[in-house]
């Protein structure tokens, strides 16, 4: 097998490369690693061409030196830190024990090795066997101290993708506090960028967000503990011109459920510096003599052409090196969820009559959310208390799964097991699990309250009571769900120097959690949620090969969030239900058609009162169940395909591809009705020009070509928020 990653040991560069992209990385004057390259591939780096050094002014030199032209300030550089006069967002900023915080980092020494090494207790991109990437270690150390830096690269060798993250070492005999741990850092020259990031809210998740790069820092973040509604753990760098089939785009996404941070610099001599890691903020990691660091890793993807290709490596990689690969073929059933239907009001002969209703319609899994544990009957009280209510279930939860298995469904059941209400029997219990800050009042939010998952202890009560539940009933699916961010920040079992620790330590408790649990039920199927889709992030995916997008079910809501989401996210990973009308978050009525075609682009799935529906409303629902057991192998394994953007407020359309081209599914929606309107069409991407399709409801034959040339005319209809789907066959 031919190497991926090479090192001329006499000009001292780096060059990571396969079929696609190239990353170059060379050892400058004073042993200071920097950027040179990274992008399409470049087939051999004659390595002759240096970084155009001068003397610039205020942009000091290397201590010792009197070479003026050479200043780490301006040179592109792999990772920089506060304190080597280099004065961009620094990637890393470390505290010694006498309280300065210098640090200057030199090149040591460099290990390739073949495949991919795990990431210590937090989740990973990873490989199926040595051949498939390389992975590059750069050890730098402290110039003056004892920290080391092992800036780790893996390149795959079919993927136009880099993955990094960094190890530290205290090699020496006194603590350092780290106050900032970048995963990466690059710098770029000759770049006028524009950056796409996913801000959002609650109901109103990755809004896709394009602006210049403009001189200063654009910061991208979240503080709150989760990697949130508000700002997806993703950004790309665009060319000015990159749309959604050409031009070069660079995207970033960590593999992390926590505090991230992405910082876009466009410096003094318009080179842009990018940083991105876990947030600084509230974080401060003691890091005592002899023991490492391990950061979360960063993805890195190059596309030449375009978003679609960027997002279509995204979602290849998800698929195939990020959710556990015994879910990676597995057809998602087709479920019914209780919540919207009944939220809390729940019980074992209403759910039984949703059940029969479902099993009637071909629906293949019955998912029991909020509300059966406990006393809880409002959002109050009993989180924590993961037992079953017994007033809503007298016969006992074994009974109903069993009735559910009977109809022929599997059976899902909603946790939220990262929370605690004060109305609950493990606050009674154990008050001090609750995260909080000693000597004050924490604040409550939808009247529950954080556990401190950083303890073990913590961790262990509840792993134990839906270890309980879990082996004493044949559950097939799990929602995970978390219904508020992180605050009073502090837990009681580490030590004042410690508390900067807390929010990670969390996170990695997280992680550590569900590792054991999805080892010990490899045959569950889980669903990541957080009050919609507040960690829908890869690091959840790691774990949860689904992810409830977001608790807005309007279609056209979604139709955004869910467009928003496909940047980096494969369909595969969202899931999308058909609920009631007038939607409980908007108030917008859309028809059963529409609702239905935005749900099935997706892991399809319903969460209405099926049994308060008209006669023809079911029909329609179980025609719909009928089509998507068709089309679903296209949609959740296809390649998915952006055609028109919801964001510019008219039409909305996407499709998606068998991999051997020979099927197809496209959904086109369009806003509004109009007295006049205009003549539109929908261009098909993805297809093989040679073939002739077949759209199977209508019989008519379109070339391939001609689908992706010519298009198809939209229909013209007068109702807002119309859609229609064409289902595409190859004619032998
Ligand atoms: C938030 C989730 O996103 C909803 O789907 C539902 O499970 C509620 N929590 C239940 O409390």
């Amino acid at each position: 097998m031919a190497n991926l990653i090479e090192y001329d040991d006499e000009k001292k560069i780096f060059h990571l490369h396969n079929k696609n992209i190239s990353y170059l990385i060379a050892v400058e004057k004073g042993d200071t690693l920097s950027h040179l390259y990274f992008g399409k591939r470049i087939r051999k780096y004659n390595s002759n061409q240096k970084y155009p050094n001068l003397d610039r002014g205020f942009s000091g030199n290397l201590p010792g030196s009197l070479d003026r032209g050479f200043s780490r300030d301006t040179l592109p550089k792999e990772y920089s830190s506060d304190g080597e006069m280099d004065y961009h967002t620094p990637a890393t900023i470390v505290q010694h024990e006498d309280g300065d915080q210098s640090l200057f980092l030199v090149f040591d020494h460099y290990r390739i090795q073949d495949g991919k090494p795990k990431l210590n207790g937090l989740p990973s991109t990873y490989v199926e066997n040595k051949e498939e990437a390389q992975t590059l270690t750069i050890t730098l150390r402290d110039k003056y101290g004892d920290l080391e830096y092992d800036l780790r690269y893996t390149i795959y060798r079919d993927r136009p993708v880099i993955t990094r993250s960094v190890q530290i070492k205290n090699s020496g005999s006194q603590v350092h506090y780290l106050k900032k741990v970048a995963s990466m850092q690059m710098d770029f020259v000759n770049k006028e960028f524009d950056v796409i990031s996913l801000p959002g809210a609650h109901a109103n998740e990755r809004q896709i967000n394009r602006a210049k790069v403009d001189p200063g820092i654009k910061v991208f973040s979240s503080c709150r503990g989760a990697s949130s509604h508000q700002m997806n753990p993703f950004i790309a760098l665009v060319d000015k011109d990159t749309d959604e089939d050409n031009g070069q785009a660079y995207g970033f996404a960590m593999v992390y459920s926590g505090n991230h941070k992405f910082e876009v610099e466009k410096d003094q001599i318009k080179q842009t510096h990018l940083v991105i890691g876990i947030n600084d903020y509230n974080f401060c990691w003691k890091l005592k003599p002899g023991r490492t660091f391990q950061t979360p890793e960063v993805i890195m993807v190059y596309s030449d052409l375009g978003l679609n290709k960027m997002s279509r490596i995204f979602h290849n990689l998800t698929g195939e090196r990020i959710i556990p690969a015994r879910y990676r073929k597995q057809i998602k059933p087709i479920l019914l969820n209780s919540w919207e239907a009944m939220t809390f009001n729940i019980n074992e002969d209403k759910l039984k009559k949703l059940v029969n209703e479902a099993q009637d319609l071909g629906i293949e899994m019955f998912v029991v959310d909020d509300g059966w544990f406990g006393n809880r009957d409002d959002d109050n009280s009993s989180l924590g208390d993961w037992y079953v209510n017994k007033k809503k279930f007298p016969n006992g939860l074994s009974k109903f799964i069993e009735y559910v298995h009977k109809k022929g469904m599997k059976f899902g059941l909603w946790f939220e097991p990262e929370m605690i209400s004060l109305d609950s029997t493990l606050y009674s219990l154990h008050p001090d699990y609750l995260m909080q800050v000693p000597s004050r009042k924490p604040s409550p939010c939808r009247n529950q309250y954080v556990l401190d998952f950083s303890r073990k202890d913590v961790r262990e009560n509840i792993f134990d009571q839906i270890d309980n539940l879990l082996s004493s009933n044949k559950i097939d699916y799990i929602k995970w769900d978390m219904n508020r961010h992180i605050s009073d920040i502090y837990s009681l079992k580490l030590s004042a120097d410690q508390q900067g620790e807390v929010c990670h330590r969390y996170i990695l408790g997280l992680y550590e959690f569900l590792d054991k649990l999805t080892r010990k039920y490899p045959n569950i199927l889980f669903e990541s949620c957080s009050g919609g889709g507040g960690r829908f992030d890869l690091g959840m995916a790691y774990y949860m090969p689904i992810d409830w997008t977001s608790d807005n079910t309007d279609a056209a809501a979604r139709m955004k969030i869910q467009y928003g989401t496909s940047l980096v996210y494969p369909p595969s990973l969202m899931t999308a239900h058909v609920s009631d009308i007038p939607n409980g978050g908007t108030g917008r009525t859309i028809s059963l058609s529409t609702r239905s075609a935005v749900a099935m682009s997706a892991v399809f799935g319903y969460e209405l009162d099926l049994t308060k529906l008209k006669k023809e409303e079911i029909e329609e629902i179980r025609s719909q169940i009928n089509f998507y057991k068709q089309i679903r192998k296209i949609i959740q394994f296809g390649v998915f395909y952006r055609l028109k953007s919801p964001f510019d407020g008219i039409q909305a359309a996407w499709m998606f591809v068998s991999d051997d081209q020979k099927k197809a599914v496209v959904m086109s929606f369009n806003f509004f009705g109009s007295a006049q309107p205009v003549v539109t069409k929908t261009l098909l991407k993805g297809l093989n020009p040679e073939f002739d399709y077949k759209e199977v409801k209508s019989g008519q034959v379109y070339g391939g070509d001609e689908l992706m040339n010519f298009g198809l005319f939209d229909p013209i209809v007068k109702e807002d928020y119309s859609s229609k789907i064409y289902y595409l066959e190859k004619v032998n």
